[in-house]
């Protein structure tokens, strides 16, 4: 895999101005054509970098942390969680406070965890045993968001990981960080699913991705050969749990659907891989923690129909062609992943189809008003 350091993805998010996004697109493709050519088009000092980033948010106040686990966590046996506000965050939340586990939630309300300095002095004064990252920036209501969002984009995605790294390794830090596999497309060339050792086929480097997969393979680069860091790496997640971020409620609300095959990941047992990668101390490294298998859109509106017989008719796209066409603004990542490493380790994730089936069967429709 292709190696970006921080201080470039870093320089690429000083230069970015939402004005001009156009222009960082180019800055993208001149950092990996720049690699490409066995150039380095961002070489910047560390220190220089990390003084801007610095300096453009040391005047906000430094807030207050809090513990969302209302005990206080010992000193030296707590999980610092960043991002737990967010849909995934808040489901590791929920896995740590049922376990038992001290924990730390942190959002950047209460500490700018996208600071340099604030979480160095975070870690300082908690001196976890573990931190977990589930921050990042998601377009909203989807990817195409990301379009109009690129420096937010780039920062969540790519310059943020790779700050944590370098903060969590000056600390000493064990840590692990949700990526996504949405910098694949298709399947392998064999015809099987990606594994951790194939480089990205959606990426700026393959210039034919969204900018949020671009970002996602970037901040995956930041990290390589990062010591003691997992990179856990989840799809379309989804559970039984109605609600706008939940996959199987998109399908249901969703007036036209795209037919495409996937490997999806249920919320719940993402999470708890992940957490068993740490408990079980696991080798350090890349894992595609999605189900076992793959399913297409269609096969997914069968189980849909077959379970909660909703009155709604699913229509579908013609084609890829006509979806982008006609209802999206940039290309969206469908792939199959083989998650046979994570399976090696003896962590368990459950046959995709009866992971939607059980999600299915304990239905909660979201309460209206
Ligand atoms: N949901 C998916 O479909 C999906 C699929 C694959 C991978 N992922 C990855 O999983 C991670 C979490 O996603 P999510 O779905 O939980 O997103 P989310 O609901 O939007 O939550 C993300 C959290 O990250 C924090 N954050 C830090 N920097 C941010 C920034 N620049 N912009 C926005 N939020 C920022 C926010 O928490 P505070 O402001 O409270 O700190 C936010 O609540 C992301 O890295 C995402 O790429 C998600």
């Amino acid at each position: 895999m292709n190696r970006t350091s921080v201080t470039e993805v870093a320089r690429l998010w000083t230069v970015v101005d939402e004005a001009t996004s156009p222009g960082l697109i180019a800055s993208c493709w001149l950092l990996v054509d720049g690699k490409k050519n066995g150039a380095n088009a961002w070489a910047v000092p560390s220190k220089e970098i990390a003084t801007e980033i610095t300096e453009s948010t040391e005047d906000r106040p430094r807030q207050r942390a809090v513990s969302t686990n209302n005990q206080q966590p010992t000193t030296n046996n707590v999980i610092l969680l960043l991002g737990h506000t967010g849909y995934v965050g808040s489901a590791f939340a929920r896995l740590l406070e049922r376990g038992g586990h001290a924990y730390r939630g942190v959002s950047r309300r209460d500490v700018d965890y996208t600071d340099r300095a604030a979480l160095t002095r975070l870690i300082a004064e908690t001196r976890p045993t573990f931190l977990i990252n589930a921050a990042g920036y998601i377009g909203k209501p989807n990817v195409d968001a990301c379009e109009l969002h690129k420096a937010e984009c780039l920062a969540g995605n790519a310059v943020l990981p790779g700050m944590i790294r370098e903060v969590c390794e000056a600390a000493g830090l064990p840590w692990g960080h949700v990526s996504s596999g949405c910098i694949y497309t298709g399947r392998r060339a064999d015809g099987g699913g990606f594994t951790e050792t194939d480089p990205p086929n959606f990426s700026f480097r393959t210039d034919n991705c969204s900018f949020y997969s671009g970002c996602k393979a970037l901040g995956e680069e930041c990290l390589q050969g990062s010591e003691s860091t997992y990179l856990w790496r989840l799809r379309i997640p989804f559970n039984h749990e109605d609600s706008p971020r939940n996959y199987l409620s998109k399908l249901l609300r969703y007036q036209r659907l795209l037919d495409a095959e996937n490997s999806i990941s249920h919320l719940e047992e993402f999470v708890a891989a992940c957490f068993e990668c740490w408990q079980r101390r696991v080798p350090y490294g890349i894992y595609n923690v999605t189900n076992t298998g793959s399913v297409t859109t269609k096969q997914v509106t069968e189980l849909i129909k077959k379970h909660l017989e909703p009155a709604k008719q699913f229509e579908f796209f013609e084609s890829e062609a006509t979806f982008m066409q006609t209802a999206a603004k940039t290309p969206r990542s469908n792939c199959v992943m083989d998650n046979s490493k994570l399976l090696a380790t003896g962590i368990n994730m459950s046959p995709v189809e009866d992971a939607i089936a059980a999600s299915l069967k304990n239905w909660k429709k979201e309460a209206v008003g």
